[in-house]
C-alpha cells in the first residue's frame, strides 16, 4: 500500500510519485477547493495539499497518492524534519474514519498536557503521539544492541520460566493459583536468579536473557511491577570481567540511541567513598558538591547538637541568596527524612557567619569548618550531626535536592559502585540483612569475619548508577554449599529449612558449580534517562499507574465464581 514513510521525505525526493499511508494530524483549509493535511505515520510528518473536496477530519486512515515538490518560496518550515518539501497532485483514499480523539494527538508548543489517567486509559491514542512514538524506538534501538553486544561477547539467549517456586530475593512475589495442585501456588520471577545460576552449573558458560520480572513493590517513578532486565550471568569469571562484559552491552546501547559513544570506561567508586563522599550508593556525579566530613572539629565542642558520632557538612555555592522561607522548607524536608533538623549558615566577608548555628561555634571550630569547606563569601552551609548513617544518608539527598538536574541534562554519567557491604542492617531478630542477596560471594579476605563481625565484611557485588538512577546490580556468587549454608545459617536459616525451601537450587551445587557471577541492569530505567523521561512509565508501551491499575483494560479485575472454584479459592470481603 505505501512506498515511503513520511518521515524520510526530503528534497532528494522531489518529482517521485509517491503512495504515504497514516492518519489525519491536521487539516488546514486553503478557501474552498484546497486544503494542508499533515499526515502522520510513525516516521514523522508529511504535507500533503489536497481538493478541499474531501471530508477529512483529524484521525481518519488514509492513503494519499501524489508527487513530491518543492515548497513555494516562503511556506518552507524549519521546525519540521520534513519541512522543505509537500506532496501535491494528491489521490486521497479514506481506508477509515475516526471519532474525534479523546485529546489532540499532534503536540503543540505551550499546549495543554493531558491528564495521566486520560492518556493510560487511551494508551493507544498516547502511543500515537511523537514522544511516545520516539520513546518506544528508543527502547527498541536498546534491546537491539544489547542482543548484538551479548551474542558478540559469546552469550547465548536462554529463556527461564515464569512459572516458579516461591524464592527469596527482597520483594514481594505476585503468586499464581495452580489448577491442577488446588491450594499450591507458583510465583512469578522476581528475576531468573537461580535458574541462571543453575544454568552455569548446567554448563551454559555464558547466559544472558531480556528478562521479564515481576515484583509486587509499591510504584513509584522508577518502579513498576512488571519490568525488564538485560540479565546475565558467566562461569570462570573474575568481577573485573562482569564488568567489562556489561560496561560493553551499556555503552552499546547508549551508542545506539545517541549516535556516540559515552566516555569510557566506566568510573569505579568504592560503595565506603560513594556513602562518604555523596551519602548515597548511587551517586549523581553530574555534579560535584561532596559532602564535607567534619566529625574531628567537634571533638570535644561546646555546641550540644554536634556532641554526636559523626558531623557532615554541605555548601551550597552563591546560596546565601536562598530566602528563609525556602531553608524552612529544606528543614522540614530534611525532617521528613528522619532528621532532627538541619543546621545552616550563611557565609559573608571576612569568615563572618550569619545563621542560627554561628553563635554555637567556637572561633576555632568556624575557622575550622569553613577551612574545611573551602567556604566563599555568598556560600550556604548545611550540617547533619548524629549517628554517622542517616546523617551521610540525609545530606546526600539533600546534595540531590539541591544539585540534581534534570534527566535530560548533564550529560551520562555511568558509574560503577564496587565493594558494597554483604550486610546492611538488620532484622527485628538482630539477623543481619544481606545488601544485594543471600547468594553472594563476600570477599575471600574477609570470610573469616562473617561469624564474629558480619557487618565487616565485604561482598564481591557492585552496582551500576546512571545520573543517579540505580540501573543495575550484580556478584559474583557462591558456589560451595558449605559457604551457602553458612550465609543462610547468619541470616536464620537452618540447613533443614534451607534444604526445604531451596533444595533444587542448592543440590546441584554438588555436582560440580563452577565459580561464576553475573549481573542485570533494568532496561526501563535505561530506556527512561536515553529517552530524557523522568518514569519508567513513558518508555513501557502499557504500564499500570501508581495504585497498580491499568485504566484501559480495567484491571486487575475478580474472576468469575466458577473460575475461582476450579482452582480452589475462595475470597474474603474487601477490607472494609
Ligand atoms: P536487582 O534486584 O538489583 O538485582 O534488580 C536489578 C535491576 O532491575 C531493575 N528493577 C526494576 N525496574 C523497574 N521496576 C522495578 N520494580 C524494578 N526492580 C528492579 C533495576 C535494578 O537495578 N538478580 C539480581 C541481579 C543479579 O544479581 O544478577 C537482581 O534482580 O534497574
Ligand atoms: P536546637 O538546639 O534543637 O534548637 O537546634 C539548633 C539548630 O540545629 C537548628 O537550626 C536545628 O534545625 C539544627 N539541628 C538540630 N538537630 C540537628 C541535627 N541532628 N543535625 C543538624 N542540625 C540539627
Amino acid at each position: 500500500m505505501r512506498s515511503h514513510y513520511c518521515g524520510e521525505l526530503g528534497v532528494s525526493d522531489v518529482g517521485a510519485v509517491v503512495n504515504l499511508c497514516g492518519w489525519v494530524s491536521r487539516r488546514r483549509e486553503h478557501g474552498e477547493h484546497l486544503a494542508f493535511i499533515d499526515l502522520r505515520d510513525r516516521s514523522g510528518v508529511m504535507q500533503c495539499v489536497v481538493d478541499g473536496a474531501h471530508d477529512l477530519r483529524s484521525e481518519y486512515v488514509v492513503r494519499i497518492t501524489g508527487t513530491v515538490r518543492v515548497r513555494p518560496a516562503g511556506t518552507v518550515n524549519p521546525e519540521m524534519a520534513t519541512g522543505e518539501v509537500e506532496v501535491g497532485d494528491c489521490m486521497v483514499e479514506i481506508l477509515n474514519v475516526a471519532e474525534p480523539p479523546v485529546f489532540a494527538i499532534a503536540e503543540r508548543e505551550g499546549g495543554p498536557t493531558v491528564d495521566e489517567n486520560q492518556r493510560l486509559r487511551h494508551r493507544y491514542l498516547d502511543l500515537r503521539r511523537e514522544r511516545m512514538q520516539r520513546n518506544l524506538a528508543v527502547r527498541a534501538k536498546i534491546n537491539s544492541a544489547i542482543r548484538t553486544s551479548m551474542e558478540t561477547q559469546g552469550f547465548t539467549e536462554i529463556e527461564t520460566p515464569l512459572l516458579m517456586p516461591s524464592t527469596p530475593e527482597g520483594a514481594r512475589e505476585f503468586v499464581v493459583p495452580s489448577r491442577l495442585a488446588p491450594g499450591s501456588f507458583y510465583a512469578l520471577p522476581q528475576s531468573p536468579q537461580l535458574f541462571k545460576q543453575l544454568l552455569m552449573v548446567a554448563g551454559a558458560d555464558r547466559y544472558y536473557q531480556i528478562a521479564r520480572c515481576l515484583r509486587d513493590e509499591d510504584l513509584r517513578a522508577d518502579r513498576q511491577f512488571e519490568f525488564s532486565q538485560l540479565d546475565a550471568e558467566m562461569s570462570f569469571v573474575t568481577q573485573d570481567d562482569v564488568l567489562e562484559c556489561i560496561s560493553e552491552a551499556v555503552l552499546a546501547a547508549a551508542e545506539a540511541v545517541n549516535g556516540s559513544r559515552p566516555v569510557t570506561p566506566i568510573p569505579r567508586m568504592k560503595w565506603t567513598q560513594a556513602m562518604e563522599e555523596y551519602g548515597s550508593d548511587k551517586p549523581d556525579t553530574r555534579f560535584d558538591m561532596k559532602l564535607v566530613e567534619l566529625t574531628s572539629i567537634f571533638e570535644g565542642t561546646q555546641a550540644k547538637v554536634f556532641q554526636v558520632e559523626s558531623v557532615k557538612g554541605l555548601r551550597l555555592a552563591g546560596g546565601a541568596e536562598l530566602t528563609r522561607n525556602r531553608i524552612d522548607q529544606l528543614t522540614d524536608l530534611v525532617k521528613q527524612w528522619g532528621a532532627k533538623g538541619l543546621a545552616w549558615f550563611k557565609v559573608k566577608e571576612g569568615g563572618e557567619v550569619e545563621g542560627p548555628l554561628g553563635k554555637f561555634l567556637s572561633d576555632d571550630e568556624r575557622a575550622a569548618v569553613l577551612a574545611a569547606m573551602a567556604a566563599q563569601p555568598g556560600d550556604l552551609l548545611f550540617f547533619q550531626a548524629g549517628l554517622r548513617d542517616p546523617v551521610r544518608t540525609i545530606l546526600g539527598a539533600l546534595r540531590n535536592e539541591l544539585g540534581r538536574p534534570p534527566v535530560s541534562e548533564g550529560g551520562l554519567n555511568f558509574l560503577w559502585s564496587v565493594d558494597f557491604p554483604m550486610f546492611h542492617g538488620a532484622t527485628d531478630e538482630g539477623r543481619p540483612i544481606p545488601a544485594h542477596h543471600a547468594f553472594t560471594h563476600p570477599h575471600v579476605e574477609d570470610v573469616d569475619q562473617l561469624e564474629s563481625d558480619p557487618f565487616a565484611v565485604r561482598a564481591q557485588a557492585y552496582d551500576l548508577t546512571l545520573n543517579g538512577w540505580e540501573l543495575g546490580s550484580g556478584s559474583i556468587r557462591i558456589h560451595k554449599p558449605e559457604l551457602q549454608q553458612r550465609i543462610f545459617s547468619l541470616l536464620g536459616i537452618t540447613p533443614e529449612e534451607a534444604q526445604k525451601r531451596f533444595g533444587f537450587f542448592l543440590n546441584p551445587f554438588r555436582y560440580g558449580a563452577p565459580p561464576h557471577g553475573g549481573f542485570a541492569f533494568g532496561i526501563d530505567r535505561l530506556a527512561a534517562v536515553l529517552a530524557g523521561e523522568d518514569n519508567i512509565r513513558e518508555v513501557i508501551a502499557f504500564p499500570k499507574t501508581q495504585s497498580g491499575s491499568d485504566p484501559m483494560t480495567g484491571s486487575p479485575t475478580p474472576i468469575p465464581d466458577k473460575h475461582l472454584l476450579e482452582l480452589g479459592l475462595r475470597t474474603l470481603p474487601p477490607k472494609a
